[in-house]
């Protein structure tokens, strides 16, 4: 099984035979750009979130003619069978290269085989993916879910070591899901942790999955949403209830759009850990070197920063998201 994560150590090992691979793509697959452009097909998992939206942002202001990059971007609307769809039509199209942040980490062996065999390089975006398929990507760029989440279970620990805590799961099986649930938890022992529901990372599933949490577990004094969306959706259930917010239950979330940051603000967020959407310019980067066969790292993680209520308002003025 091809796990995504790779830790430091496997990532030289790794570049190397990616390397290999790339120089065996660079001859086959491809022919699809018009001059010298180099023909790209992305395929964004969906527009569910602040996050999602600044991240589609980035990649549309970078990905350009002048940049020497013609895209083809196609939203699956958090549904894999239209990412697979839009992977299938790329492969038809004979793009130089794809582009993908997929919405869940299992299920992409078949699709991924058949990029392999077409012999176009894989640029994955954002999320991560498990297949049995030997060398399914040539590089990866994005956030350390994990790290996130143990950044969120550090800040609980030393400040509120005995929170009841309800845990608002993004989308099931994604690899933003998985990590930061495992980091998290990892952190502040199973026992902290009175419940979890997924948001699906979307405000108006997150408020749903808050108003039922408020119902079986009345003893909840904390909530760790794994987006800040989610966390929003959680005040306006919250406040229905009659409580308040960032007192009576606090909120820790991830990601850090301006929303997000303004809830910490304003008291109602207690502690944001950062996921930085704006990488659309490294994502270039790596599809020209990936398709002229130069050496790419396998991952390159973007760094991310955390947030309390300390926070200024030019702070998140200054946002670029
Ligand atoms: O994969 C990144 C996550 O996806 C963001 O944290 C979340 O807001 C988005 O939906």
């Amino acid at each position: 099984m091809f796990r995504k994560t790779l830790g430091k150590s496997g990532i030289a090992a790794l570049a190397a035979v990616s390397v290999l691979s790339i120089a065996a793509c660079s001859g086959g697959g491809g022919g699809g750009g018009e001059g010298d452009l180099i023909s790209v097909g992305f395929s964004q998992l969906g527009a569910e979130s602040g996050w999602r939206t600044a991240n589609t942002e980035s990649v549309k202001a970078s990905l350009t003619e002048e940049n020497g990059i013609e895209l083809t971007f196609v939203d699956a609307q958090q549904k894999q069978e239209n990412q697979i769809k839009a992977l299938r039509d790329f492969i038809a199209q004979d793009v130089d290269v794809i582009a993908f942040s997929p919405v869940i980490e299992t299920g992409w062996d078949e699709v991924l085989q058949e990029i392999k065999d077409a012999e176009i390089p894989v640029v994955l975006v954002d999320r991560t993916v498990e297949t049995t398929v030997e060398d399914p990507y040539v590089t990866w760029i994005g956030a350390d879910f994990r790290l996130e989440g143990e950044m969120a279970g550090k800040w609980v620990k030393e400040n509120h070591p005995d929170a009841k805590i309800f845990e608002l799961q993004g989308t099931l099986g994604s690899g933003a899901q998985v990590d930061r649930e495992e980091g998290f938890d990892a952190v502040v022992g199973a026992d902290a942790i009175i419940g979890k529901a997924t948001g699906n990372f979307t405000r108006a599933e997150g408020k749903t999955a808050v108003e039922a949490a408020l119902q079986a577990y009345p003893d909840m004094t904390m909530i760790f949403a794994h987006n800040d969306d989610m966390g929003l959706g959680a005040i306006e259930a919250i406040e229905a209830a009659g409580k308040v917010p960032g007192k009576d239950i606090i909120i820790v979330t991830v990601d850090a759009v301006r929303d997000g940051l303004q809830a910490l603000k304003d008291g109602k967020f207690n502690f944001v850990v950062e996921c930085n959407p704006v990488f659309g310019d490294q994502i270039v980067d790596l599809i020209k070197k990936v398709h002229a066969g130069e050496e790419v790292a396998k991952e390159t993680i973007v760094v991310d920063a955390t947030f309390d209520q300390s926070i200024t308002q030019e702070t998140i003025d200054a946002r670029l998201y």
